[in-house]
């Protein structure tokens, strides 16, 4: 089967990128990357790319006037690499409702809470400020409302009595390298329909598999 062409675009570290690396590594992986995109040349994560022999691409924000024409120029990259699906993994900028409508449902988003709580930043302070039980991360489909969209996996991880926001984003983001390369194996193979806003996830080994709990 034709493995599917994605990139990964990245704005940083680019941990939940080698997530996706590691994934797209193994023989049975359904999907390959094709581009790893920065809006910042000094993003560490694009030497993580070069290492594993992936093309990268630096197009700086600040090189273009306003929003539309920087997404205009991600988007005319992206097709010339003839991606299909888009991956943000920590892409810190906020993206024109003309881009998301160019991509729409082949564009998603990992988010280190479980959506809908605690969209946007300091999701960790803000979880523990409101003393949660349980905290996580969300893969999926962007719509234009930030950290909106129809879920695709979810992952849950205790919040502990002593955690602060360093101790909990941790705890969350080794769910995270779980729970992105199976969102990605679970559209990579055609299994998740988008119907309204919801996600349908058919012929997955049962349905928990869209979902990872601390006891996993
Ligand atoms: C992750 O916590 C992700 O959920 C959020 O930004 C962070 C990126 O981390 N969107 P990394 O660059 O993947 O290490």
């Amino acid at each position: 089967m034709a493995r599917l062409k994605i990139a990964v675009l990245i704005s940083g570290r680019g941990s939940n990128l080698q997530a996706l690396i590691d994934s797209c590594a193994q023989p049975d992986f359904p999907a390959e990357i094709t581009l790893v995109m920065a809006n910042r040349a000094d993003a560490a994560g694009l030497q993580r790319a070069a290492d594993a022999g992936i093309p990268t691409q630096v197009i700086p924000h600040k090189n273009y006037p306003d929003r539309e024409t920087f997404d205009s120029a991600m988007t005319a990259a992206l097709e010339q690499a003839g991606v299909g699906l888009v991956c943000l993994a920590g892409f810190m900028r906020l993206l024109t409702p003309g881009f998301v409508e160019h991509w729409r449902d082949r564009l998603i988003n990992i988010h280190p809470s479980l959506l809908p709580s605690f969209p946007g930043l300091h999701t960790h302070e803000r979880a523990l400020a409101q003393g949660v039980r349980f905290g996580g991360c969300t893969v999926h489909f962007v719509r234009a409302e930030m950290d909106n969209g129809p879920i695709i996996v979810q992952a849950a991880v205790p919040v502990l009595p002593n955690d602060d926001a360093d101790t909990l984003a941790a705890r969350v983001l080794e769910a995270e390298h779980r729970a992105y390369p199976l969102a990605l194996r679970l559209v990579a193979e055609g299994r998740v329909n988008v119907i309204g806003e919801r996600t349908e996830v058919s012929g997955a080994p049962g349905h928990l598999s869209t979902q990872l709990n601390p006891s996993d």
